[in-house]
């Protein structure tokens, strides 16, 4: 086995094992952050109404569906089978499918807008030129990409949550140095944004938000 097998592996068996926990923990996670829905909806408006998005290890779907509110043209793709179960449950209009964003099954250019909303931070280091260069590709040129992560340099390890007997971790990065990587993979930064971490929340990092542009 690869490595790269090894860490979606780890992914897939973890969030397929927390899958029901998390989506209720976190079953409205936009309420509390109007900041968050600012730049989602200044997103919907830069890539236009009714184009094609893809949300990008969407979890339960929340956010896929608060996109499609905001009149976006928006599938869901996870590695998680258990995740899309919950997240077909709760948005049956929606379409949801399996997959890795690191082989996406979508053809060259035939996105106006990608969002990894908290789902690249389970993606090595060393692997995340490959993820960018994949957004890259599927997107058209001038797509919308919008990241979102916590900050910080080392990882937060995530053991047993809700009492389950899984473990993973949740890397923090820079936002300048992930602006580096995305001006290296062919990204225009046309927005990089930091939320102080909201202790009420549960949060533990400051928040980082990334909007850039497909050259082209
Ligand atoms: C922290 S959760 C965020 C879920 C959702 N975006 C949200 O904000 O509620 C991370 C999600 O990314 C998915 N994920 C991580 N790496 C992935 C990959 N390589 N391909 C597809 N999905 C991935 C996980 O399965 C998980 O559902």
């Amino acid at each position: 086995m690869t490595d790269t097998e090894d860490f979606l592996t780890a992914t897939r068996t973890f969030y397929d094992t927390v899958a029901e926990d998390y989506a209720d923990h976190f079953r409205n996670p936009l309420a509390d952050r109007p900041l968050e829905r600012a730049l989602l909806a200044a997103y919907a408006e830069l890539v236009g109404p009714d184009r094609p998005v893809a949300d990008l290890g969407c979890g339960p779907g929340a956010v896929t569906a608060h996109l499609a509110s905001l009149g976006l043209s928006v599938s869901g793709l996870d590695l998680s089978e258990s995740m899309l179960t919950v997240a077909r449950r709760e948005y049956p209009a929606l379409r949801f499918e399996q997959g890795s964003m690191l082989e996406l099954p979508l053809e060259d250019g035939s996105l106006a807008g990608v969002v990894s909303w908290y789902s690249s931070i389970h993606t090595p280091v060393a692997e995340l030129p490959r993820l960018l260069a994949e957004f890259h590709r599927v997107l058209a040129p001038g797509g919308h990409l919008l990241l979102a992560f916590q900050t910080g340099d080392e990882p937060l390890r995530l053991a047993q949550p809700w009492g389950r007997p899984v473990t993973l971790d949740f890397e923090r990065r820079r936002p300048e140095f992930m602006a580096g990587l995305l001006a290296d993979g062919g990204f225009v930064l046309r927005s990089s944004t930091v939320r102080a971490q909201d202790t009420a929340l549960g949060e533990t990092a400051d928040q980082a938000f990334l909007l850039a542009r497909k050259t082209g």
